[in-house]
């Protein structure tokens, strides 16, 4: 089996989703590369790591979680850390990724990724927990930015202080999700590109896309539609600030044919390429 490495990861992938192996197999698309839900291949065997393997065969692929918690003050949970670790020795990913959140308190779990407080306090705890998994893991993680619709009265510094923050103390990288920023300076009324240029451009190894819903006087985070035209035009100037980090389109709701994100990938390689060739 052909295995790849980090290096061969660029350009615009897209998120691997059940409903498309058939046609990823069969066709053999020229998509870059793929990202893939940990939690989805947990299981010993069966058809999902079987069809897993079989695009890996193929495909560099990254894979993305939603289950470490690293936001929650339970212990660390080491038996999903065991299982992601197994799934990667037999994977290769290029990289791992999780979220700046938290899903679990007294070892009960909610499905949505929740926003922390971001003060002193819960910044050591993160960065602390994110280094214990690096350190079990045996490499670095990329953490991801959340779309959020509350905040903490407690607060005291910014989403990308925080982040400015952990990831020299943590030594992790980022995964900059420009339709989580969007949505999140909507609702919480930032400047997107406050944050963008805030960021630490070195450490943004990938980048996210994914479509939003629009309410009455918010954002919702779906993963449900086409990228928004103001979160293409971002996603432009992301690329023109941080150069052409590896972008991937996520859709996780009323997942449309292969071809609809072939499409957005391919809108997404278009930025890349065009940047590419103006620097
Ligand atoms: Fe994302």
């Amino acid at each position: 089996m052909t295995r790849f490495t980090t290096a061969e990861i660029s350009g615009a992938g897209i998120g691997l989703r059940s409903r498309h192996y058939r046609d990823i197999l069969a066709t053999k698309p020229p998509v870059p590369w793929f990202e893939v839900l940990s939690e989805n291949y947990f299981g010993a065997g069966g058809l999902p790591i079987y069809h897993l393997e079989a695009v890996r065969a193929d495909y560099p692929v990254t894979l993305h979680g939603v289950g470490m918690s690293l936001g929650s003050a339970d212990p660390l949970n080491f038996d999903y850390l065991t299982r992601l670790k197994t799934l990667a020795e037999q994977i290769e990913p290029a990289w791992i990724s999780d979220h700046l959140a938290w899903i679990s308190v007294d070892g009960r779990h909610v499905h949505d990724l929740l926003p922390l407080p971001y003060t002193e306090e819960s910044l050591a705890h993160f960065a602390d927990r994110v280094s214990r998994v690096q350190d079990f893991l045996g490499r670095r993680l990329l953490i991801e930015n959340p779309s959020s619709y509350m905040a903490y009265r407690t607060t005291d510094m910014t989403e990308w202080e925080f982040l400015q923050e952990l990831v020299q103390r943590a030594d992790c990288d980022l995964l900059f999700d420009v339709n989580n920023v969007y949505v999140s300076g909507h609702n919480h009324g930032f400047d997107p590109l406050e944050y963008l240029h805030a960021l630490p451009a070195e450490r943004v190894r990938e980048i996210h896309l994914a479509g939003y819903e629009e309410h009455d006087d918010y954002l919702f985070d779906t993963h449900g539609y086409r990228v928004h035209p103001p979160v293409w035009d971002l996603y432009r100037k992301t690329i023109e600030h941080l150069g052409p980090v590896p972008t991937l389109i996520e859709w996780d709701t009323d997942i449309p044919e292969f071809d609809v994100l072939v499409d957005e990938a391919n809108q997404a390689q278009k930025v890349l390429t065009e940047l590419a060739a103006a620097a």
